[in-house]
């Protein structure tokens, strides 16, 4: 039987721990068909050397005509999470788990609205993420929500039952050479998109999971 090649992001990610010369390859990314219908990439942002990484899903409409992550609807959740868990953003790195914002056109309208992506996406897009994590280095690593969680953790991942809980990356990526402390939280998408009486709720228990990934840094 002929081997089948999967595409990936692999062959477009230079050897670099440089997060400026990563950033600027992944413009040229064909490692899934994302590329072909977003605006751009939308690479993470931040301090370079950040002791805290927060990744989310992938870029939604804003990002893509922006070009930076979470700058959106859920941005703003994050901002105002983050603001009320005492962690000053400008401090940190943030990214996505898939660089490229995946959408359906509606029969009506111009409004793009948001897909989940799929398994073989998040597998193409991933050696930009560890190419992050190998060049920030951080010591808390924030997977928010189960495309963030599942691309680092395995498809398996239950999100909801790790919670609260200080988790290490695969064995398989100790090659690496870094050993953060990984801690799951949910999606801030998941607090816009819940019954209005439920956000609250939802809102704080997001607030608390960074507040919890905040302590563990050691910097
Ligand atoms: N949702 C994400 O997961 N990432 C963004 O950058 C924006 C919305
Ligand atoms: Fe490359 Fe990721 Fe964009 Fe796919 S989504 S084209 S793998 S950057």
């Amino acid at each position: 039987m002929a081997a089948r090649t999967t595409r990936t992001a692999a062959e477009f990610v230079p050897d670099t721990a440089d997060i400026a010369v990563l950033a600027d390859a992944a413009h040229g990314c064909k490692g899934c068909d994302l590329y072909l219908d977003a605006t751009q990439v939308v690479f993470g942002g931040g301090a370079a050397r950040a002791d805290m990484m927060l990744v989310g899903e992938q870029p939604g409409d804003q990002e893509d005509k922006a070009g930076e992550p979470f700058v959106g609807p859920a941005g703003r959740v994050l901002d105002k999470a983050l603001d009320e868990a005492g962690v000053d953003r400008d401090g940190l790195y943030v990214t996505n788990a898939v660089k490229h914002f995946k959408f359906t056109l509606p029969e009506r309208g111009t409004r793009r609205i948001h897909k989940t992506p799929s398994r073989t996406e998040v597998v193409a897009c991933r050696p930009w993420l560890l190419a992050e994590l190998e060049a920030v280095r951080p010591d808390v690593l924030v997977l928010m929500g189960a495309t963030a969680a599942q691309s680092l953790l395995g498809s398996t991942f239950r999100l909801t039952q790790h919670r609260g809980e200080v988790l290490r990356l695969p064995e398989s990526d100790a090659d690496l050479g870094i050993d953060p402390s990984v801690v799951v939280s949910a999606h801030p998408s998941s607090v816009l998109r819940g019954r209005p009486e439920d956000r609250e709720e939802a809102f704080q228990a997001l607030v608390s999971d960074l507040r919890f990934a905040a302590g563990r840094r050691t910097r």
